[in-house]
């Protein structure tokens, strides 16, 4: 921190005439000075962090049957709804459960979706989600929020409406049950520019992380962050991609490079570095994304029907580490300290390729009529 100092005193003119008036006044205005800039230090240095210690709550007794919540922040509803309901139908109901984000007043039922599984499985009181807005963050925790009152929910998986499976739900659920770890996708990014120095000291540069928004979560984990009071409102005050006119319009600031943090990529494994549970991490993410970098700015490809073969998945089922350019980082992907496929989940997967999948078989047998009986 670098704090301003009053500079020396400007004196000329009275040197020449009068010498002794003149150290007097300088001496006198520099013991002012001295005096205003200790005033000043003990008036308005900026508060220490205001992280609160960290206090887990109290455990939940639970002995039953530990489930999967499933949490889906989405648009509106379930586009691939139908590849997730042959993933459930191999589960036993009481092994999983299912929340929905989808902008407000939006319900799933009948008319809504074709798979029961999602039957009012949507949370009231949802968010207006902008991207690259911490509503994103706010609907996140939203959906843990709700999950975290079932105590049998003992893992917390993120997924957007994109997203799909790779592995049959028994395969899923062992991987996920047998770590007492999240998966977080975490890295320090030297080159990082979207760290605000405003955010200092509460959250300082050697803290602020990157990482896949698509994370799982333990239940103390989902704990953490639900309970957050002390990030979460520096990524609000401080992570606006965009602002909102009177009119509800949305424009960029004027600014020629308007700060943007992305907070969905940021939130998470910046408050878990900042409480220090980088250790209870499996530092990667469990969702596949395909990146295209031929344009100027990275964004994610769309797996179609052309491009998810049963080969273009195995590719992806058989990656098994993951290197962070960023931190010069090789991670072997692994789940209770045994090497595992490093990915569960795919996106961004469109209907075409998403049928694709399913017709391979890759949840186990499907019948396709279940839907089609469900929708009549
Ligand atoms: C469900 O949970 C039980 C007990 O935890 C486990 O034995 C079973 O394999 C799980 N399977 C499925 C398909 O849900
Ligand atoms: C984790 O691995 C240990 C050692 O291999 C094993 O004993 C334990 O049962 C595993 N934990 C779970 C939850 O699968
Ligand atoms: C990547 O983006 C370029 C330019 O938009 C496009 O031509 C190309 O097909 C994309 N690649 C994939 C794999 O989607």
């Amino acid at each position: 921190m670098t704090k301003k100092r009053a500079g020396p005193p400007a004196v000329t003119v009275p040197i020449r005439r009068h010498p002794w008036l003149g150290i007097h006044l300088v001496a006198s205005l520099s013991a002012l000075a001295f005096l205003l800039t200790l005033l000043w230090i003990q008036f308005y240095t900026p508060n220490p962090p205001l992280l609160t210690p960290l206090r887990f709550r109290d455990p939940i007794p639970f002995s039953g049957k530990p489930k999967i919540a499933f949490l889906f922040l989405t648009r509106a509803g379930m586009p691939l709804d139908f590849v997730w309901h042959a993933f459930f139908m191999n589960a036993r109901v009481g092994n999983f459960s299912v929340y929905v984000h989808s902008k407000p007043g939006f319900k799933l039922d009948r008319s809504t979706t074709r798979s029961p599984f999602f039957y009012g499985r949507h949370i009231e009181d949802s968010v207006q989600v902008i991207w690259g807005e911490s509503s994103m963050i706010e609907a996140e925790r939203l959906l843990l929020s709700v999950a975290l009152d079932d105590p049998a929910n003992q893992r917390f998986v993120l997924l957007s409406d994109s997203c799909v499976p790779l592995y049959n739900f028994d395969y899923v659920y062992n991987y996920l049950i047998s770590s007492q770890k999240s998966f977080v996708d975490s890295f320090f990014d030297k080159k990082e520019r979207r760290y605000n120095e405003k955010m200092a000291p509460s959250i300082p540069r050697h803290k602020w992380r990157k990482g896949s928004q698509w994370i799982t979560l333990i239940r103390r984990h989902a704990e953490v962050i639900v309970d957050d009071d002390a990030i979460f409102p520096i990524f609000k005050q401080y992570c606006k991609r965009k602002l909102k006119d009177v009119d509800g319009h949305i424009f960029k600031p004027a600014r020629k490079k308007p700060q943007s943090c992305i907070p969905d990529e940021h939130y998470v494994p910046t408050l878990l570095s900042m409480r220090e549970l980088e250790d209870k991490l499996e530092r990667r993410t469990l969702t596949y994304t395909l990146w295209n970098s031929s344009k100027s700015s990275w964004h994610p490809v769309t797996f179609k029907y052309g491009n998810a073969s049963p080969q273009d998945i195995d590719k992806i089922k058989e990656i098994n580490n993951v290197y962070y350019d960023a931190d010069l980082r090789t991670e072997w992907c692994q789940c209770n300290g045994t090497f595992v496929p490093c990915f569960l989940f795919a996106r961004k997967f469109s209907r075409g390729a998403a049928v694709q999948l399913l017709s391979e078989g890759t949840f186990g047998p499907f019948d396709a009529s279940s839907l089609l009986q469900e929708s009549s």
